[in-house]
């Protein structure tokens, strides 16, 4: 898919690796010129130097859990004049129980996860609003349910999508879109430093795989395509939505 994305400016957020990188590469193979966001410039350039260079692809590196990260992020994407899609992707995930969830446990995740992504929404709205641009807010499934062990992940996610709700109707007379991506388990470096720190890897693997009915883990390159669709054309008329691609998980249990 490439209609509609010739010429467009795209910042993805915590696009160093994993899902992130992978909506870079949609977006760039789409015809998009593609702003990598990381926390520091040596894993922007890495990011850019795998998508091959090119005058297509911009460093945006900032560390968005800072005060002004998130519009320093917006500032190097914005550099050429034009910013028409925002992917608010970057997060943290570490699980901890409420008992051992402190005071920074709790501020790293709620930055990172919610601050920031309406921090880049509002310094980039100059630049989105005269474009009719629009704005993915990458949730999970676990902003649609819980799990335990999780509270300060589980509760950013839930905000991000409310957030995602409250700006898409205040934005909506301006025809700037916001929707917000609910996957399920991906098999990312995220994904691999969970698992890590489990202590056995592979029971944990099988067991996401389990708990998903579709019997597997997500490719980042599958929900990065859909991601693409969201931002597309095609979904011109999608905004304020929530939008699970999760296997199946968030419907039931088998
Ligand atoms: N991996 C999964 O199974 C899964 C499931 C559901 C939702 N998600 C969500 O998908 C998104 C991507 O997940 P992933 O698995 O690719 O994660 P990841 O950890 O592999 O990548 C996250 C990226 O964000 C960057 N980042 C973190 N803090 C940052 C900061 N302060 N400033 C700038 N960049 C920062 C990291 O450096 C990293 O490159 C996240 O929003 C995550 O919550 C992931």
């Amino acid at each position: 898919m490439t209609a509609g994305f010739e010429d467009k400016v795209a910042l993805v957020t915590g696009a160093g690796r994993g899902l992130g990188f992978a909506i870079a590469r949609a977006l760039h193979e789409a015809g998009a010129i593609v702003a990598l966001n990381d926390r520091t410039e040596q894993s922007c350039a890495d990011a850019i130097a795998r998508l091959g260079g090119g005058d297509r692809l911009i460093a945006a590196a900032a560390d968005l859990a800072t005060g002004d990260g998130p519009a320093c992020a917006v500032a190097l994407a914005g550099a050429r004049g034009r910013l028409d899609i925002l992917v608010n992707n970057a997060a943290v995930n570490v699980e901890r129980p409420i008992e051992a969830t402190d005071d920074a446990h709790w501020d790293l995740h709620l930055s990172v996860i919610l601050r920031a992504s309406f921090l880049t929404v509002q310094a980039a709205l100059p630049m989105l609003k005269p474009g009719r641009g629009c704005v993915l807010n990458v949730a999970s499934e676990l902003g649609l349910h819980a799990i335990a062990n999780n509270v300060a992940y589980v509760s950013a996610k839930h905000g991000l999508i409310a957030m995602t709700k409250a700006m898409a109707i205040e934005l909506a007379p301006e025809g700037v879109r916001v929707n917000a991506l609910c996957p399920g388990t991906m098999n990312t470096e995220l994904m691999r430093d969970c698992a890590n720190d489990s202590g056995d890897p592979d029971a944990y693997y099988a067991a996401f795989a389990r708990y998903h009915p579709l019997g597997r883990l997500a490719s980042p390159e599958e929900i990065a395509a859909f991601a693409v669709c969201l931002l597309s054309p095609a979904a011109a008329f999608m905004t304020g939505a929530a939008v699970a691609i999760d296997g199946g998980s968030t419907a039931g249990r088998l």
